[in-house]
């Protein structure tokens, strides 16, 4: 079948792609400079995204829209991401996932266990690094233990996150060929469809 008559099957929406692209921007900034601000080793990241003054000002704005744009992506996807007991066997044998070997896993849905984890991951830690940095943004609002305590657990949330961001991208990219298309142009193809998201094909 040529690639113009190849048959499409709907994945996200309009709308579930410019949230998920939105969160996608937001993040991949307040993160580099929160990055920049941590450490000094990583200063030369304040350069790059336009001086120390401009980082220290943007990055609790940019935290604070991606805390925003997190909100819509939870209520688009929260109804769909309760993991039931078939999830919960997934992800005990996940390790045949990650080794192609996936013959006896449960069959997957619309999202599988793995992605249903990084979807509380993210919601969760987000909720945590807003807390946290609206403590650090008005220090001297704040008590004393409540700030130690703020600038322990912020970069502890955001290290959680990026490194949670870290194997989503992998995986929605080279892990997961036509997942990313799917992201995209919204759509994907019959045979991507069934053999990563059979139960979901089905119901198509
Ligand atoms: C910056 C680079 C990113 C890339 C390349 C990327 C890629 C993708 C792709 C390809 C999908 C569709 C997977 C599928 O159809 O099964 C997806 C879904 C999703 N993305 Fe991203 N994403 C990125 C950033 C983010 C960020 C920053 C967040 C939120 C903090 C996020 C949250 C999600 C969620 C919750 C889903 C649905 C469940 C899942 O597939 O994991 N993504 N992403």
């Amino acid at each position: 079948m040529s690639k113009g008559t190849e048959r499409r099957i709907a994945r996200f929406s309009v709308t579930e792609r410019t949230i998920h692209w939105m969160a996608a921007i937001c993040f991949l900034y307040a993160a580099l400079t929160g990055l920049a601000l941590w450490s000094h080793k990583l200063y030369w990241l304040a350069w790059v995204l336009g001086g120390g003054s401009t980082v220290r000002g943007l990055h609790p704005w940019g935290g604070t829209f991606f805390a925003l744009v997190l909100g819509f992506m939870f209520r688009q996807w929260a109804s769909q991401m309760g993991l039931d007991s078939e999830d919960k066997a997934w992800l005990r044998h996940a390790y045949r996932y990650a080794t192609n070997e996936e013959e006896g896993l449960p069959e997957v849905a619309r999202f599988n266990g793995g992605q249903k984890m990084l979807f509380w991951l993210q919601s969760g830690s987000t909720l945590v690094l807003l807390a946290s940095g609206l403590v650090l943004w008005w220090p001297e609002l704040m008590p004393r233990t409540l700030l130690l305590a703020a600038v322990l657990i912020h970069p502890l949330a955001a290290i959680a996150s990026i490194g949670g961001i870290i194997l989503h991208i992998y995986m929605g990219t080279a892990a997961v060929p036509g997942a990313f298309r799917g992201m995209i142009h919204g759509w994907v193809s019959p045979g991507w469809a069934a053999s990563h998201h059979p139960k979901w094909y089905r119901a198509k």
